[in-house]
């Protein structure tokens, strides 16, 4: 794997912005659901990272799901047309307060399969809470009602967030210079010549 200092081009969110917001969305939410039992569904695999910061700043009772979607094809950098659920809830939600807690909303594709899949199943409610935000790059129109960060339209690593699956553990979100990424050599193989 390639060491990610070679091809980090700036750090957007700092990990201190990081803390600080999620913490602000954890209290925000606390506020708005008071009264009543949260459910939390992450899309795996990027929101992992933020969904465990995030609940332990939301102070109602609350379950966690997990849901798999693939929106991109391999290799791939940009979502192709719909998305495709390849891990499903096990459980009911019916009456629930669902609050889908996503890592980025790009074109918007793969928030707006989900959340129309989501709605067949008749839940109390349905809200959506993204730490990032492309805005710029939307191209199905879809309600969040609560967000992180609006970002420009550029491809980010670090915090949850890959970069060919590898980079999630980095506790803030880098930009990747992608000419530099792509050349730059692996510090495996070196090691092997
Ligand atoms: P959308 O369907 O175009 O909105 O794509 C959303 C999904 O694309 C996210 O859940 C991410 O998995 C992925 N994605 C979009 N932009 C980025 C990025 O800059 N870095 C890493 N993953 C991204
Ligand atoms: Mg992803």
């Amino acid at each position: 794997m390639k060491d990610y200092r070679g091809f980090l081009s700036e750090v957007l969110v700092s990990e201190e912005s990081l803390q600080q917001r999620v913490a602000e969305l954890g209290a925000e939410i606390t506020r708005d659901y008071q009264g009543k039992e949260l459910l939390l569904i992450c899309i795996l695999r990027g929101g992992v990272m933020f969904l465990t910061d995030l609940m332990r700043h939301i102070d109602v009772p609350h379950a966690i799901e997990f849901m798999a979607v693939s929106s991109y094809g391999s290799g791939a950098r940009e979502s192709t047309g719909r998305a495709r659920i390849t891990l499903d809830l096990n459980t009911n939600i019916q009456d629930r307060h669902v609050l889908l807690v996503e890592d980025i909303i790009d074109s918007g594709r793969t928030l707006a399969s989900v959340l129309e899949l989501l709605s067949t199943r008749k839940p109390a409610s349905l809200k959506v809470c993204t730490l990032l935000d492309k805005a710029d790059r939307r191209e199905v129109e879809v309600d969040i009602q609560y967000s992180g960060f609006v970002i420009p339209n550029k491809f980010v690593f670090g915090y949850g967030l890959d970069l060919d699956e590898y980079y999630r553990n980095l506790n803030f979100i880098g930009v990747v210079d992608l000419e530099k990424y792509e050349t730059s050599s692996d510090g495996e193989d070196d090691d092997l010549k």
